[in-house]
């Protein structure tokens, strides 16, 4: 029997991203060759602790820092969690400096400690999202306590990048930790450890066309953490549990092909950015584009817009998920009620204007086509006319 589908049209890759087929390849291999435990001392064993290792050389060369400073982790959410908690636990933070438009991995771990007695001091944002650099250096300033700053690089939601070189400046001159979120830019922005100075950087392979599942952190040779998981002498001791040996691998194939292929994938992604940005202000005059005005000096994956309020954009991400269009509604649903976006809600709290209309975000990849856009101006335009 035929079955006609709707050709689906993916515009969610700040959510996830497919995985490259180079990277499938190596992880089935590694599935069907290497199944030894990496802690087994017999031969089928030392591949798979070599494999490991050779995957963790590649993340440490891209950073430019040591191997014995990369930790691999289940995700992005494990990572920042880590960061966050063993700097209270372990290294005498009593007070984290943050904004209010971080991940909720950030977030709600901040609500933790901050119950548990931590001072979480949020720091003001700029309209665009971008943090506001003398409001921190004011923060750093205020006190003696031993601090951790913690500020994301890229914004998933918005795409503004934080200035993490000047953050991490304030962040030696007043002598506190700099934890930083760069789960939207691995892979999409050289990160040169030796140039900047950071004490934990969280990444996650599903963002960068890698597997889910699979994560890493950046800890600083410096701080003398204590385990995080407590079991095995895994990850030096730090990480208990069998590796997850074809996930690493898929990771640090997927980080070779992005750093490889960075210049041309972002020129290719900054270009639909600009089509986009084009062709929704010419179909929608009064379309308003939240965060970063201009692609120049955002992350050129992400474009949040707001579509000026009427029934019609109610139904917006419904119309377009019948089209075969996938985006994200820039909100986040839970137990079945819509709960306004924490992201879309910190910057309209010091816009000029407040944002009023529906926001979507659109996040691309090198493998969209300026014709998929056009694609879907023309079903935007379709819902409302
Ligand atoms: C900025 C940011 N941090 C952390 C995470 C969590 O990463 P993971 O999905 O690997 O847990 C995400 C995922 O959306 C993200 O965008």
């Amino acid at each position: 029997m035929e079955t006609t589908m709707t050709k689906r049209i993916y515009f969610d890759n700040a959510a996830t991203t497919p995985m490259d087929p180079e990277v499938i390849a190596t992880m089935t291999k590694v599935m069907q060759e290497n199944f030894g435990n990496p802690s087994s001392i017999h031969a089928d064993g030392r591949i798979s602790r070599t494999l490991i290792e050779s995957a963790r050389k590649v993340v440490a060369n891209r950073l430019n820092c040591s191997l014995s400073e990369i930790f691999f982790t289940s995700c992005g959410t494990e990572s920042n969690n880590t960061a966050l908690k063993c700097a209270v636990r372990d290294l005498g933070v009593t007070r984290i400096i943050s904004s209010s438009i971080e991940h909720h991995c950030i977030l709600h771990t901040l609500d933790r400690l901050e119950k548990e007695g931590v001072q979480v001091d949020y720091c003001k944002i700029q309209s665009t999202g971008e943090v506001d650099y003398d409001e921190l250096a004011k923060l750093l300033s205020g006190s003696d306590q031993k601090t951790l700053v913690t500020l994301m690089h890229a914004n998933n939601e918005l795409g503004t990048l934080n200035n993490i070189a000047r953050i991490s400046d304030l962040c030696v001159e007043h002598n506190a930790l700099f934890h930083t979120d760069t789960v939207q830019t691995v892979g999409y922005r050289k990160i040169d450890l030796t140039q900047i100075k950071v004490h934990f950087l969280t990444g996650s392979a599903h963002k960068f066309y890698g597997p889910k599942g699979i994560g890493f952190l950046y800890v600083n040779g410096e701080n003398q953490i204590k385990p995080f998981i407590d079991g095995g002498s895994q990850e030096r001791n730090m990480r208990a549990g069998t590796e997850n040996i074809y996930g690493i691998c898929g990771l640090a194939k997927a980080l070779d092909l992005a750093c490889d292929n960075m210049d041309e994938r972002v020129a290719k992604i900054k270009e639909l950015n600009m089509h986009m940005r084009t062709r929704l202000k010419e179909a929608f005059p009064e379309i308003r584009f939240n965060g970063p005005a201009s692609v120049e000096g955002s992350l050129e994956k992400v474009l949040n817009v707001a579509f000026p309020p009427s029934s019609k954009s109610d139904m917006l991400m419904l119309h377009m998920d019948i089209a075969g269009i996938c985006a994200s509604g820039g909100s986040a649903c839970s137990s079945g009620s819509e709960v306004g976006s924490h992201v879309i809600k910190g910057i309209s709290e010091v816009s000029d204007t407040p944002i009023t209309g529906k926001p979507v975000r659109f996040s691309f990849s090198h493998k969209n086509t300026i014709e998929e856009i056009d694609y879907l101006v023309e079903k935007l335009q379709a819902v409302f006319v």
